[in-house]
This record gives C-alpha cells, sequence and structure tokens, in this order.
C-alpha cells in the first residue's frame, strides 16, 4: 500500500519520546547501572534488560499502528530473527545506542530510529533522553535538531557548512568499537595514528587532526556530524541499527556518507568505499563526512 512518510516521521518521534521514557525509568538511578547486563559477544559488547524491554515496546507499537511493516532491531537480531532488507516499509532500529554508556551513566546514550521505503533510509529520529536531544530527518525536508535550550525544531547544520580546507581544522569522531582481536585493533590503531598524528614530526600520512572524540554512541557521531560539531567520523563494525537514522540525518544536512560492505578491511583503499546502497546498509564499515575539501579521505 500507500507510505504516508509525514505520517510515520511524526510516529516515529511520538514512540522516540516513549522510548526514551523506558530509557530513563529503566536506569536505576540516572547514573551507573553496573547490574543487570549481560556480555553478549565479550566484556566491551553489552546488553540490558532496558535495550529488551525498549525494543520489545517499540516493536509492539509499530506493528500495532503498521502491521504491514517489516522491523530489523538490534535485539531481535541478536534473538536470532532474520535482518534481511526488502522492498517493505522496514524499521530499523536501535533500542538503545550507547549501552556502554547508558550501564556507566555516561550520557551519551540514545533510540535510533531508522525507517526505510523501498530499501532506501528516508526517515531518522535519534532521541537522547538524558540530553533531551532530538535529531529529525525525513527526505527531501532536511534535518533538525531540537535542545532544551533551543526548543524549536533548528535546522541542520547548525555552523557554517563551507569545507574545511583541510583535516588540520577538524574534531573528528571514531570508535574502538566492541570487536578487539589483533588483527582488527593493528588496523584501527594505524588508522588513528594516522589521523591524529603530525607528518611534519615524523607520523608518516599524518593528518594531524585538530582533535579526536570518541563518545560511544554512532548515531550520536552522525548526529554531530550532521549537526557541523563534528566534522567528520569514521567507525569499522556499525550494524544497520546504528546508522539508518543517522545516514538520513546526516545526508539531509548536506553530508557525505560512504559505506562498506566487507568487515575485513584494509584501511586506507577508499576503492572499496561506495555510497551508501542497500547492499552496503547491511555492511560494516562508515565514512560521514561534514565538508572538508574535495571529497571524503578515508583514514
Ligand atoms: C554501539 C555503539 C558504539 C559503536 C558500536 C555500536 P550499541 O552500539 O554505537 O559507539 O562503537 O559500533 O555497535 O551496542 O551501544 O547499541
Amino acid at each position: 500500500g500507500n507510505v504516508d512518510l509525514k505520517e510515520i516521521f511524526d510516529f516515529a518521534v511520538q514512540l522516540s519520546k516513549k522510548a526514551g521514557r523506558a530509557i530513563v525509568e529503566g536506569s536505576t538511578n540516572r547514573f551507573k547501572n553496573m547490574e543487570g547486563f549481560d556480555e553478549k559477544k565479550n566484556t566491551a559488547d553489552l546488553v540490558t534488560e532496558t535495550d529488551q524491554n525498549t525494543e520489545k515496546l517499540v516493536k509492539e507499537e509499530i506493528s500495532s499502528k503498521y502491521p504491514g511493516h517489516k522491523f530489523i532491531g538490534e535485539e531481535s537480531w541478536a534473538a536470532g530473527d532474520e535482518a534481511q532488507l526488502t522492498d517493505d516499509p522496514t524499521w530499523i532500529i536501535d533500542p538503545i545506542d550507547g549501552t556502554t554508556n547508558f550501564v556507566h551513566g555516561f550520557p551519551f546514550t540514545c533510540i535510533s530510529i531508522g525507517f526505510c521505503y523501498k530499501k532506501e533510509p528516508v526517515i531518522g529520529v535519534i532521541w537522547a533522553p538524558f540530553l533531551e536531544h532530538l535529531y529529525t530527518g525525513l527526505k527531501g525536508h532536511g534535518s533538525h535538531v531540537t535542545t532544551p535550550q533551543d526548543p524549536a525544531p533548528r535546522k541542520l547544520p547548525l555552523s557554517n557548512p563551507l569545507p574545511l580546507p583541510s583535516l588540520r581544522q577538524a574534531l573528528v569522531a571514531f570508535e574502538w568499537g566492541s570487536d578487539r582481536r589483533k588483527m582488527i585493533m593493528d588496523m584501527k590503531t594505524r588508522s588513528f595514528a594516522r589521523l591524529c598524528g603530525d607528518s611534519d614530526a615524523g607520523v608518516e600520512g599524518g593528518q594531524m587532526v585538530q582533535g579526536v572524540r570518541s563518545m560511544g554512541s554512532a548515531a550520536l557521531n552522525f548526529a554531530n556530524v550532521a549537526a557541523g560539531n563534528l566534522d567528520l567520523y569514521w567507525e569499522i563494525g556499525c550494524w544497520a541499527w546504528d546508522v539508518c537514522a543517522g545516514i538520513v540525518i546526516a545526508k539531509e544536512a548536506g553530508c557525505q556518507v560512504v559505506g562498506s560492505k566487507s568487515s575485513t578491511l584494509s584501511l586506507i583503499d577508499s576503492s572499496e568505499l561506495g555510497s551508501v546502497t542497500p547492499e552496503v546498509l547491511t555492511g560494516r564499515k562508515y565514512l560521514v563526512v561534514r565538508s572538508i575539501g574535495d571529497s571524503p579521505k578515508q583514514p
């Protein structure tokens, strides 16, 4: 049938707020939640009851409002559901992006609600309930942020979108992620050193960015690049639910988003990267860049 994207968008915003209340209630004291989590693949890959309960709530709300829509969620996938992207209207959701932050009481935690139609991400809603930051994007209608300081939606990017002359003026986000195997760590370490290092002082290929940040939430990294608060975010190891909402918000803010399907990597080879096609939406490696020089460069 027909999809009314504006109606779905409004529903997604309401849903994010509802889920946010569940997340805040699920955090015993808004700070440390060091009890009540489980490790998934290792001690750096966590799930809490709040992740599972929030996903259940969101999934139920969606299926009662839109019984024909498909659903891909981090915890449903972890529990064995298929995550096949089809042409059908499909919700791609991370109930808590930044679960480690949630467990530690570091407030950069959000619900990330993405919606795809004909395999294209067209709606993105990211709500960070502890910060009360709401980022939204609707294909063809731009992206916006509201905060307690600015409750009326402000169009993204907030700051001057002119290209930075080089990475030397950039504030850059990357994440170590939860895959801590030697091969992966070696590659990330080399890439991060190249991003940060001073080539004049002997670091080969060093870009000497102005600063690096790891917020612990892929979705909030995307949102902050879209806002112009960060200039670039790059990570190996993301999943569709980490990035779907962020892709819409960043693209609508004029950012370039590229993704790669492969999970094994040669970090300098940017030929592996395409734009975000349905195929790479299920990939693992993402680069989102505001505006630096002519084109994004793979770290
Ligand atoms: C993770 C966070 C983290 C990123 C990982 C994600 P989760 O999501 O976004 O910052 O490094 O790649 O999987 O597990 O907190 O939902």
